[in-house]
């Protein structure tokens, strides 16, 4: 049975009674497999399995739709039963920024501003800001976050750990349809004919992946981007650093297909050292 709180006294009472070990797994609601794997993950892992809700305006730019993001709740609580979750934190913005708009923000550093920082602006911090909080209100001993994100992954663990929170930050590989569409809770969002351009990301990054040089890769993967309207095709080390080295880097890809944003990515394995800037098509 899965019990849902509303508010800080309400999750305060609730987390002071969990038994042993913790762990939470955040999202903004619409769930999908995706989210359920991290669940399940984090039921593997912990005594006591908290879910967040929150649609978080403080993540969203001035041009994001943030009264469009899709709030299932029904759906999304008959999820969290069906993988055992123990409680559901799902505040509203109020209870979240009591006084409205934080004036002390997190600021996310350099990495903040390349990739998906370019193109949403403050988004990082906004991301950062709430999972700090959330972080310090639900107290887990684990967090389980989606590799789809990557940079925000990478992210949360810089802020966990130059700020030294006290919690293990786990990434869980992305789920993906059988034809390699990553889950995403705006791929509902996707004409039948926008899904099939769609594909061309992942088709992209498993070229790129199969590759060990990185001008190889990058060619291989800008290949099966062509047609595709790409915000960037980067390759980085697997923290994210501009140079990746011989060893793990990760390829990621940012695309607009019709009106909707898409974002995915995968590690590659580099035999030689060399420098990749970020390209884009
Ligand atoms: O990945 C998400 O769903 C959100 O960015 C998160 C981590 C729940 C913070 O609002």
């Amino acid at each position: 049975m899965t019990a849902v709180v509303r508010t800080r006294e309400e999750l305060a009472r609730a987390r002071a009674a969990a038994p042993g070990s913790v762990a939470v797994v955040m999202t903004m609601g619409a769930l999908h497999e995706g989210h359920a794997t991290l669940l399940r993950e984090a039921r593997k892992h912990a005594d006591f399995v908290l879910a967040t809700i929150f649609v978080n305006p403080l993540q969203f730019g001035p041009n994001e739709d943030l009264a469009r993001y899709p709030r299932t709740f029904d759906a999304d609580l008959a999820m969290c039963e069906a993988e055992d979750v123990d409680l559901i934190f799902a505040p509203t913005p109020e209870v979240m920024y009591p006084h409205g708009q934080p004036q002390v923000t997190v600021h996310p550093g350099p990495l903040g501003e390349v990739l998906e920082g370019a193109v949403r602006p403050g988004h990082f911090a906004g991301v950062l800001t709430v999972v700090g909080k959330l972080l310090l209100l639900t107290r887990p001993d684990l967090a389980f976050f989606g590799e789809k994100d990557y940079q925000q992954l990478t992210l949360i663990k810089a802020m966990v750990h130059d700020l030294e929170l006290g919690v293990e930050i786990v990434g869980v590989p992305t789920v993906r349809e059988p034809d390699g569409l990553a889950l995403s809770s705006r791929n509902r969002y996707l004409s039948e004919a926008e899904r099939a351009t769609a594909l061309a990301l992942s088709r992209a990054l498993r070229a790129g992946a199969a590759r060990r040089e990185p001008a190889a890769v990058l060619a291989a993967a800008r290949a099966e981007l062509a047609g595709v309207d790409v915000d960037y095709l980067a390759l980085r080390g697997a923290d994210l650093s501009a140079d990746p080295g011989p060893g793990e880097a990760r390829l990621l890809v940012a695309a607009r297909v019709g009106t909707t944003r898409l974002i995915d990515n995968l590690p590659v394995h580099l035999d030689e050292a060399a420098t990749t800037e970020g390209e884009s098509a």
